[in-house]
């Protein structure tokens, strides 16, 4: 017998003696009010019906509830309240089992913790994200996770937010068990099985003994690791809370922290990019059109970059042909690309079988001709125009005619390396980030002339590596290199105006950048800042201060970065240490430029950073080298270790007030001249009391 429950999107069926309620609220059955009501008002009529012995709690679609609804926070808060469903749950005198398909994350695992029961698909994973979202989990999560798992591991849990898979979930004893076949029969059988019992509320359970010092450990990882961001630390605090207050204190607590965090600037900014790392992938102009079929995609280059993007290419299951230019260079790209498979083998990421599946779709050929069959070539040589321009000239001819022509270049004209060509129409950047197998962002370069289905096959490409497609339109470093280029140049004049690399990174890394600017110098080699110094400058305009100094220094002594042992920094058995020999370096190039050399103020260093940022950004904006403000915000976040708590440099800006921005750039452009004036659309929009957010929107 199946009845509809008076909430639209939870319904109840009978099987026998079982009510089986079920939540169908696509996409992710979040935990919307609808979803709230519904589910109180089923548990209760179950409950208060004598035939029912015990309930079972399932979701249709793709997940079980994936969480509370998103779009909610922020908003007046709308009875029922998340907790009164749980503890109308954990107080049921019937047994309640959930039935877990797909993901079970934050206020949706929250539910299940409440069920006396939870039994889950193999495919199945559990998890606490909430810290993602700048809160901590707000119905029980921190207080009932221990109570099963223990403190320890319901501390890393809860703390990384990253989700677990079932059979591990079990064997933490947040699972009672792993279904072998039929979900619901599975959960009905074992609903009927507890009834009759005493019930095992989790919230009446005791936290069982732990190991304080190990937790005590996990604390202060996370809490080291946590530079400014807030939740992990708040996280801390109420797992904390449960190892030494009762239940009920400890879910007001947590309660207390959740609503906190809930109002605050990070977890507004979590939200924001959460939504814009799915916004930015619907591309306005492109809604409609079909991308080109893509099996076999060839790689021209297996330097690091090209092995990368082949292994990227292989472990989405395609065909992948890569070409080199002799039998050494062969034999070394197959190498290179058998190493990083040898690697993710030892770590356990894939298994033998799986490694030799994916070599058996790869072919390393020294013959150019082998690239006729491709469906879309990557091109990854070297970065150099001449050297770009014959390779496309002979792609032109070579590639069969549907095939996409793209090219990895991180600042090239892909204008010009499209008419090389001789069939622009077909040419797109496609720029991946080091290492190309790991970095989630792709730029999407659409060209002047670009196939509008071309650019639309390097976003489905894309997707289908499972990375992050950003489309941006023709200028010098795209988008994220363009934005670093600017800002890294407030860092060059910081050393030349009295700071030294090591003060810098780390009043960039108190901002909350995963690395600072001159130890990732070091990482990537000096020598790709130097050919770029090099190939603008015979384009450079004379009257902008020039910061490249001191790094043109470093380069001349051979001081490339890690793989030469030193840079900005030196290296020590790996180790990063200062170097009083660059200190000598920086303090002589601001005596020979005249620059006196003032206290380092590091607050006004990441001021001037971020109105830097947002400055090119409203200039990319007004180009329209991307429609949205947001496609600017997640190349920074995905491609470049912005902190992805402050959303972004653009929401950052709309955050602190465009006119404070616009102050500090005038601030810059008086003390840098110059090239650094206020871009015009940051000037109208701190006028007319704008934002970036609603250009977006208007634009
Ligand atoms: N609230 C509102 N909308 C949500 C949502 C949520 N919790 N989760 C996903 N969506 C929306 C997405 O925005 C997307 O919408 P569009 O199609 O309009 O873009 C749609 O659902 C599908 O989402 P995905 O594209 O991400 O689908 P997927 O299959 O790739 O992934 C998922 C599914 C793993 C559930 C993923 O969406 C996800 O991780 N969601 C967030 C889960 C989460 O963080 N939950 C905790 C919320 S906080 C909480 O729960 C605290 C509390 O109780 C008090």
């Amino acid at each position: 017998m199946s009845s509809a429950a008076p909430h639209g999107p939870v319904t109840t069926r009978r099987e026998g003696d079982v009510t089986l309620i079920l939540v169908d609220s696509p996409p992710v059955n979040a935990l919307s009010q609808a979803v709230r009501a519904g589910l109180l008002e089923a548990v209760k009529a179950a409950a208060a019906d004598a035939g029912v012995k015990a309930i079972v709690l399932a979701c249709e679609g793709r997940t079980f509830i994936a969480g509370a609804d998103i779009r909610e926070f922020g908003k007046p808060p709308l009875a029922p309240g998340l907790s009164e469903v749980l503890s109308a749950i954990e107080s049921c005198a019937k047994p309640v089992v959930a039935a877990i398909h797909g993901t079970a994350l934050g206020g949706g695992f929250e539910v299940a913790l409440s069920c006396h029961g939870r039994i889950a698909d193999k495919g199945a994973a559990v998890g606490l994200p909430e810290v993602k979202l700048g809160i901590i989990p707000g119905a029980g999560g921190t207080q009932r996770t221990p109570r099963l798992a223990g403190p320890v591991a319901a501390l890393e849990m809860i703390s990384s937010g990253k989700p677990v898979k079932a059979a591990q979930a079990k064997a933490m004893g947040l699972l009672d068990s792993v279904a072998s076949g039929d979900l619901r029969a599975e959960a009905i059988t074992l609903a009927r099985a507890l009834s009759g019992k005493p019930l095992r509320r989790t919230g009446e359970l005791a936290v069982p003994a732990f190991d304080h010092a190990a937790f005590n450990k996990v604390a202060a990882t996370v809490i080291g690791k946590a530079r400014g961001q807030l939740s992990p630390v708040r996280a801390v605090e109420a797992v904390r809370l449960a190892t030494t207050t009762a239940i009920g204190e400890g879910l007001a607590a947590e309660r207390a922290i959740f609503t906190e965090l809930v109002g605050s600037d990070q977890a507004k900014a979590l939200r924001y990019a959460f939504f814009s790392e799915r916004e930015v992938q619907r591309v306005p102009h492109l809604e409609g059109v079909s991308p080109r079929k893509v099996e076999t995609v060839g790689v021209i280059g297996a330097g690091t970059m090209g092995a990368g993007i082949a292994v990227s290419l292989l472990d989405a299951g395609l065909r992948v042909t890569v070409v080199e230019t002799s039998t050494a260079a062969v034999g070394a790209g197959w190498d290179r690309i058998a190493g990083l498979y040898a690697r993710a083998l030892k770590s356990g990421r894939i298994d033998e079988a799986g490694k030799d599946e994916r070599l058996s779709r790869l072919t390393v050929s020294e013959d150019f001709g082998d690239l006729a069959g491709c469906d879309l070539v990557i091109e990854a040589a070297f970065e150099e125009m001449g050297v770009k321009k014959e390779i496309f000239g002979r792609l032109g001819a070579v590639a069969q005619a549907v095939a996409v022509l793209a090219t990895n270049t991180s600042y090239l004209d892909v204008n010009e390396i499209a008419q090389a060509s001789g069939r622009p129409a077909d040419v797109i950047g496609l720029h991946f980030f080091s290492p190309a197998n790991i970095m989630r962002l792709v730029e999407v370069v659409e060209g002047a002339a670009s196939a509008p289905d071309a650019v639309a096959t390097g976003v489905a490409l894309a997707r289908r590596l499972g990375k992050l497609p950003v489309t941006c339109g023709v200028c010098d470093g795209f988008v994220g290199n363009r934005i670093l280029a600017t800002w890294r140049q407030i860092t060059d004049f910081a050393l030349e105006d009295g700071a030294l690399p090591a003060e810098v990174d780390a009043a960039l890394e108190g901002y909350g950048m995963a690395m600072g600017p001159f130890a990732v110098a070091d990482l990537a080699g000096l020598d790709i800042g130097a050919a770029r110094r090099k190939r603008l400058a015979p384009t450079r305009d004379p009257k902008a201060r020039y910061g490249g100094t001191v790094a043109d220094r470093l380069c001349a002594l051979g001081r490339f970065g890690q793989k030469t042992g030193a840079g900005y920094y030196r290296y020590v058995d790996g180790k990063r240490q200062v170097d009083p020999e660059v200190t000598a370096i920086v303090q002589s190039v601001s005596a020979e430029l005249g620059r006196p050399r003032e206290p380092f103020d590091p607050d006004r260093l990441v001021r001037q950073v971020r109105a830097a940022m947002a400055n090119e950004g409203a200039k990319i904006l007004a180009e329209k080298i991307v429609p949205r403000a947001l496609d600017i915000d997640m190349v920074l976040l995905h491609g470049y270790g912005f902190p992805a708590w402050r959303g972004g440099p653009m929401f950052e800006a709309d955050l602190v007030g465009l006119p404070t921005i616009l102050a500090d750039m005038r601030e810059i452009h008086a003390a840098f001249g110059h090239g650094w004036e206020p871009a015009e659309l940051l000037v109208e929009l701190a006028g007319s009391g704008g934002s970036f957010g609603s250009h977006q929107r208007s634009g």
